[in-house]
C-alpha cells in the first residue's frame, strides 16, 4: 500500500529547499522499491522548521524537520516512512506545541490539505458556507457576516458586513467583489500562506461575497511577486470551474459567480483599496477621492466590495459554522481570530492563528522563543510599515484594535516585527519616512513632499547639529502633525506614527551629541 508524503510547496519552503528534498524522497523511494505518493502540501507555519516533511502513518502524520536533501537517505534507513526514530522527528504534527495552542479557523486546513485537490479541499469541510449561503438570502448572508462581528483584515478593520451591506443596497446592472491580495506590509505573509496553501477557501469566501451583493464577477489583485500564489490560484479557479464551483450557474443554482486572477504593478501604495480601483483599471495607481465609496461606485464605477484576503477566506467558517461560533472567539469589539504573522529578530517565525486578546508578550516569548539573538526586546513594530514601533514597556497589551489603538499603534494585517537591543530607533524613523517618500502617489502635498522634508530634518536631527537640535525637532512633530491631518490617505497619514513613536519612546537615540527638548540644555545654553 502506497504511503503519502507531505513536502510544503509553500514558497518559504521552497526557499529553503523544498523541492529538492521532494525530488530526493521521490528518488530514494524508487530505489528501494517503495511505494511513496508524495503530496505538495501548504506550509503549517513553522518556518524555522521548514522544509517540514510529514509521514501519513497509522497514529496520524509524523512531522521531520528541517530535512535538506542529505537527510533523505538517513530518514529512510531510520524508517521514517512508518515514524521512525530520527534527530529531526518532531513527532505527531498535531502534538507540536506550536500548533496544539492555537485556534485555527480561517487556517483550519492549512497545511493538512492538497492544495491543487479540490476534492480533499470538498473532504474537509470545503464548501459548506457556500451551500448555506445558497439556501439563504442576500440580505441574511450579509446579517451573517455583520453579526460575526468581522472586521476586515487588510489594516483598517472596517466592519465587513457593513461594507457588503452598503454594496448589496446600492442598484446596479453590475457589481464587482474584488479581493486585495497586494499584501505590501513589512513582515506579512498569512495572504500568500492562504492562497498557496488553501486557495479554494479564498475562492469560496469570494463567490459568498458575491452571492450576498449581488456580483457576478470577481477579480483578485495579485501582487506580482507571488508567482507561486497565481499558478495555485488559478489551477484552483480552473477545477472550480470544471466542476460548476464557478460560472454561470454555480453549484446549479441559477446565480453566476466568474472570477480571474490579475496580477499586480508593483507598489506598495496599489493595496491602497482606490489605487488597487485605478490599477484594476489599466491606470496608474493613485489614490481617489473618496466619497463615492468603492462600494458605491467603484470598479468601473460600479458598486464593488474590495476586502482582504484573510477577511474573504474567513467568510466560508462563519456561514457554515454560524456568526455566533465566530463571534465567540476575542475580546471587545475585536471578533474572531487573527493570523498573526511572527518575523524579524525571533527564534521562531511563523503564522500563529489565535483569537485577539493574546498579548504581545505571549506571541514573542511563547512562540516566537525570544530574540533570535539571545538579546532583550526593545521595540516591536506591529502592523506594518505605518505601525507604531512598541517598546517592550507595553509588551503586555492584548492584540485587539482598541487597546493598540490606545497605546498609539495598529493591529493592521498582523505582521509582528520585532527589533533587540541592537536597534537604532532614529535609523527605523528615517526608514519610515524614506518610505513613505519612495511610496508616495505624489497624488497630496503632505505626503508628497512632506516625506522628502521629513527625512532631511530626521537627518539633520542625526547629524547631531547641536544649535539648531531642538527646533528640528519641534519642525519634525509639527510636519508629521501636518501630515497625519491633512494626507488624503492613510500612506501619508500613518507614515508619522513609527516616527512618532520612536521619538516618544526612544529619545535617547536621536540625542547623538546633542541635548534634545525632552533633556535640554541648562537655561541660557539653551537654542532656539
Ligand atoms: C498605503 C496602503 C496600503 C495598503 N495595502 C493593503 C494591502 O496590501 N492589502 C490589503 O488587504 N489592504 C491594504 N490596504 C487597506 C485597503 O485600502 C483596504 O482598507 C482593504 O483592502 C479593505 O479590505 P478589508 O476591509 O477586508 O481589510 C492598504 C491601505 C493603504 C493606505
Ligand atoms: S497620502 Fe501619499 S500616497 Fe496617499 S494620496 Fe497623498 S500622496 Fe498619495
Amino acid at each position: 500500500m502506497s504511503i503519502t508524503v507531505y513536502v510544503p510547496r509553500d514558497a518559504s519552503a521552497l526557499s529553503l529547499g523544498a523541492d529538492a528534498v521532494a525530488k530526493a524522497i521521490g528518488a530514494e523511494a524508487a530505489s528501494r522499491n517503495l511505494d511513496v505518493r508524495i503530496v505538495r502540501n501548504g506550509s503549517r507555519g513553522l518556518y524555522w522548521l521548514e522544509p517540514m516533511v510529514e509521514v501519513e502513518t497509522s497514529a496520524g502524520r509524523v512531522a521531520y524537520g528541517p530535512v535538506q536533501p542529505t537527510d533523505v537517505m538517513g530518514l529512510f534507513d531510520a524508517h521514517f516512512l512508518h515514524g521512525g526514530e530520527d534527530v529531526l522527528k518532531l513527532g505527531l504534527t498535531e502534538d507540536i506545541s506550536w500548533l496544539k495552542s492555537q485556534q485555527r479557523l480561517t487556517f483550519a486546513r492549512m497545511g493538512i490539505i492538497d492544495p491543487r485537490s479540490l476534492d480533499d479541499y470538498l473532504a474537509h469541510d470545503g464548501y459548506r458556507g457556500l451551500a448555506a449561503a445558497l439556501k439563504m438570502e442576500p440580505a441574511a448572508i450579509v446579517q451573517a457576516v455583520t453579526d460575526s462581528g468581522l472586521r476586515g483584515r487588510g489594516g483598517a478593520a472596517f466592519p465587513a458586513g457593513i461594507k457588503w451591506k452598503t454594496c448589496l443596497d446600492a442598484a446596479a446592472d453590475q457589481k464587482y467583489i474584488v479581493c486585495n491580495a497586494d499584501e505590501g506590509d513589512s513582515g506579512t505573509f498569512s495572504d500568500r500562506m492562504i492562497m498557496e496553501g488553501d486557495p479554494f477557501v479564498l475562492i469560496e469566501g469570494m463567490s459568498i461575497a458575491g452571492l450576498a451583493v449581488g456580483a457576478t464577477h470577481g477579480y483578485i489583485y495579485l501582487r506580482i511577486e507571488y508567482p507561486h500564489a497565481q499558478r495555485a490560484l488559478e489551477a484552483a479557479i480552473e477545477a472550480a470551474k470544471a466542476r460548476g464551483y464557478l460560472g454561470d450557474n454555480i453549484c446549479g443554482s441559477g446565480k453566476a459567480f466568474h472570477l480571474e486572477v490579475r496580477m499586480a504593478a508593483g507598489a506598495y501604495i496599489c493595496g491602497e483599496e482606490t489605487s488597487l480601483l485605478e490599477s484594476l483599471e489599466g491606470k496608474r495607481g493613485q489614490v481617489r477621492f473618496k466619497p463615492p465609496l468603492p462600494a458605491i461606485q467603484g470598479l468601473f464605477g460600479k458598486p464593488t466590495v474590495i476586502n482582504n484576503v484573510i477577511t474573504l477566506a474567513t467568510v466560508p467558517i462563519i456561514l457554515d459554522r454560524g456568526a455566533a461560533f465566530y463571534r465567540d472567539y476575542g475580546m471587545g469589539r475585536s471578533r474572531g481570530t487573527l493570523p498573526l504573522q511572527l518575523a524579524g529578530n525571533v527564534k521562531r517565525t511563523g503564522l500563529v492563528e489565535r483569537a485577539f486578546g493574546v498579548t504581545l508578550r505571549e506571541l514573542i516569548e511563547e512562540y516566537g522563543g525570544g530574540t533570535a539573538s539571545g538579546r532583550p526586546v526593545r521595540a516591536v513594530q506591529v502592523g506594518g510599515p505605518l505601525g507604531a514601533y512598541i517598546p517592550a514597556s507595553q509588551l503586555d497589551t492584548p492584540i485587539d484594535y482598541e487597546a493598540f489603538a490606545a497605546i498609539g499603534g495598529m493591529v493592521g494585517h498582523g505582521g509582528v516585527v520585532v527589533f533587540d537591543d541592537t536597534v537604532d530607533m532614529a535609523a527605523q524613523a528615517r526608514f519610515a519616512m524614506e518610505f513613505c517618500a519612495i511610496e508616495s502617489c505624489g497624488k497630496c502635498t503632505p505626503c508628497r513632499i512632506g516625506s522628502t522634508r521629513g527625512v532631511e530634518v530626521i537627518d539633520r536631527i542625526i547629524a547631531g547639529d547641536m544649535a539648531e537640535r531642538a527646533r528640528n525637532e519641534v519642525l519634525l512633530r509639527d510636519l508629521c502633525q501636518t501630515m497625519v491631518a491633512g494626507s488624503l490617505c492613510a500612506l501619508g497619514g500613518m507614515a508619522p506614527f513609527p516616527v512618532l513613536s520612536a521619538l516618544d519612546h526612544f529619545h535617547e537615540d536621536f540625542d547623538r551629541s546633542a541635548p534634545s527638548l525632552l533633556n535640554p540644555l541648562p537655561f541660557g545654553e539653551r537654542v532656539g
